[in-house]
């Protein structure tokens, strides 16, 4: 699986569900966990910082000799390497949105190591821009994430909507599997709000959420995600569950190929 983590909506937890769902598949299979957001959070949450010249950037960059193989970190967790961002890549995204090649820039960035991997799971920028673009057009599925704040549910319907305008241009044949709560504040009328805004559009969510807890943000600074961290946790148990359900519904909406995934609701 090539799985794009993706909002329209900053702030919502890709970065967080990104992370530990990479670290929950590196469990199953070898797995390539990429950070294509130049705010570069996602090496962070694994302790990893990178120079333009050992990123995604120098990778992406027409003018660099740079492979992805040189560029990715090995065992940043059992069984996971990451390929680090660094804020040039917003630059290079620009240039290469100009220059052309930029959609199949990734893809093919990744051609020679793709059958080292059982998963991909790339991390995106909340815009829906350049590198969002080149990260749908290198996935085969699509989570969006949204959260217990109203906005976020457009943020959902505005991914989906972008998915499914690159899929008519032929630039991703990738599957939307559905809308996953990457944190659910149980208590909040909000969250019951949003909840239902997303039944009322027909696009498939996840029955897993991920419960707001201090686990997450906490796991951060432990430079680690929070399965890893606190795996006996139940933000942890969450984010595990959510793993199994994309797997199913990769299963079942990669074989069906019907663009959204089947098991809607
Ligand atoms: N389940 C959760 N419970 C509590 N805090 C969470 C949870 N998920 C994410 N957070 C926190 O919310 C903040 C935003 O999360 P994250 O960085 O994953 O979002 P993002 O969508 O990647 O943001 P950006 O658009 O800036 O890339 C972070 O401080 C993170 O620790
Ligand atoms: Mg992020």
């Amino acid at each position: 699986m090539r799985l794009a983590v993706c909002s329209s909506k900053g702030g919502v937890g890709k970065t967080a569900t990104a992370a530990n769902l990479a670290a929950v598949l590196a469990g199953l299979g070898p797995t390539l966990v990429i950070d294509a957001d130049p705010q570069e959070s996602l090496g962070r949450s694994f302790g990893v910082t990178a120079n333009a010249a050992d990123s995604l950037a120098a990778v992406l960059d027409p003018d660099s000799e740079t492979t992805a193989a040189e560029a990715i970190r090995a065992e940043v967790a059992p069984g996971l390497s990451l390929l680090p961002a660094h804020p040039s890549l917003d630059a290079i995204g620009n240039v290469l949105a100009q220059q052309g090649g930029l959609i199949t820039s990734l893809r093919r960035a990744l051609r020679p190591i793709a059958a080292d991997y059982a998963h991909v799971v790339i991390d995106t920028h909340g815009d829906l821009g350049n590198l969002t673009v080149a990260a749908i057009a290198t996935a085969d599925a699509v989570l969006a994430v949204y959260t217990s704040d109203p906005g976020s549910a457009l943020g959902v319907v505005r991914t989906a909507a972008f998915l499914n305008t690159h899929r008519t241009f032929e630039n991703s044949d990738a599957v939307f599997l559905g809308a996953a709560c990457a944190n659910w504040d149980a208590t909040g009328a909000a969250a019951r709000d949003v909840a239902a805004a997303l039944a009322s559009t027909n696009l498939p969510t996840f029955e897993a959420r991920i419960p707001t807890s201090r686990r997450v943000p906490s796991a951060t600074l432990a430079k680690r995600p929070v399965v890893l961290a606190y795996p006996n946790s139940a933000v942890a148990q969450a984010y595990r569950e959510l793993t199994d359900e994309v797997l199913t519904r990769y299963a079942a909406g990669t074989t069906t190929g019907t663009g959204t995934a089947t098991g809607a609701g």
